[in-house]
């Protein structure tokens, strides 16, 4: 697919609906139809990211990064320029997910591929540089590492992915979610298909994670201090909620709510952490969101990442760009870099 970028100067409001329900082009048959919408969405990168994912506000800096998966790159959006930069690291493998490491600046940690280690970048357009492995992961031939996220002592934990075969399918139940202790990964949950979103509630006590072909929010019992979790049980079901789409990325608002992005769901989803029950719906004008993360100076502005491959660009051409929506009433945590040293 052809991979293009083109500077967005400016806000575009593009939507602007509160409450009174959704109105849904499918019909009357969801119940998310009960579930007001909210928030409004406006561009803020305009770009057919491949795959756009990985949202992380780095709050040092007031500045968001992201990937492009497939695109095998990595991004840095300064909303107070509204300039976006972009490296490429192609080693011929996906790049997954950017986390900056911290206290070395201009270190960031990713995904790639089978691998977890850590690159160099300036933040200016070209090449990230010196890619060096933590770890690699032995397990199937053609899983690679997904989402990446870091429990609030900067402890990383990230998930593979299963293979697609010839014929579309994945290679179901063969990948993890694995905690980085030291240079070596453990496994933490096995027969994963699809690792993607992980979220900790602000009291360090529960750990929300997403196996997307599950099509399930579940949450475990999480002990910071040991960095283990325990008691996993489903929290959000989509099918049973009338969802359409996949979960992908998530988030969590100060309020103990889950925000998690609908793949092929037009949207992003509002989930009370405590109960599971539907609480409001983000409308996209694409098909294809991957994640989401708080931002901005009172991190109240929530970054939702989306892709563009597989999506019918003449109908959905703002497939793959960078959205942020406004008016919220509610605002998450800053990203949490990574903290070698603890590991
Ligand atoms: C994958 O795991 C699920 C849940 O444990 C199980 O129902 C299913 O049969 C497994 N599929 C394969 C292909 O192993």
């Amino acid at each position: 697919m052809h991979h293009s970028v083109a500077e967005n100067g400016g806000f575009f409001l593009l939507v602007l609906c509160i409450v009174g329900g959704v109105v849904s082009s499918q019909g009357n048959k969801l119940k998310m139809l009960d579930i007001p919408e909210i928030g409004s969405v406006a561009v803020l990168y305009e770009a057919q990211l491949i795959t756009g994912e990985g949202p992380f506000w780095k709050e040092d800096e007031q500045v968001l990064h992201f990937v492009d998966i497939p695109g095998r790159s990595i991004f840095r959006h300064d909303p107070a320029t509204e300039i976006t930069t972009k490296a490429t690291y192609d080693e011929g493998v996906s790049i997954s997910f950017v986390i900056p490491v911290a206290g070395q600046e201009g270190t960031f940690m990713i995904g790639m591929g089978q691998s977890v280690g850590t690159i160099e970048w300036d933040g200016q357009d070209g090449t990230a540089l010196n890619f060096t492995p933590l770890t690699n992961v032995e397990e199937q031939a053609g899983n690679r590492f997904n989402d990446g996220k870091c429990d609030r002592n900067g402890r990383l934990w990230t998930g593979t992915m299963g293979y697609f075969n010839e014929n579309g399918q994945i290679s179901m139940n063969s990948s993890n979610l694995y905690r980085l202790d030291s240079d070596s990964l453990e496994v933490q949950v096995e027969y994963v298909t699809l690792s993607n979103g992980m979220a900790w509630s602000s009291d360090d006590k529960l750990f929300y994670y997403i196996d997307t072909w599950s099509l399930r929010v579940d949450v475990f019992d999480y002990d910071i201090d040991s960095a283990t979790i325990s008691n996993r049980r489903t929290l959000f079901d989509l099918v049973e909620n009338g969802f359409e789409g996949s979960p992908d990325g998530m988030t969590i608002d100060v309020d103990g709510n889950l925000w998690v992005a609908l793949y092929n769901g037009n949207g992003v989803v509002k989930v009370n952490g405590v109960t599971g029950a539907p609480e409001g719906f983000i409308r996209l004008p694409v098909p294809k969101a991957t994640s989401c993360a708080w931002g901005g100076a009172d991190l109240d502005v929530l970054y939702v990442s989306t892709a563009a491959e597989g999506a019918d660009l003449s109908e959905f051409p703002l497939s793959g760009s960078m959205f942020k929506v406004n008016g919220l009433s509610t605002r998450g945590f800053p990203s949490v870099p990574v903290q070698i040293d603890i590991l």
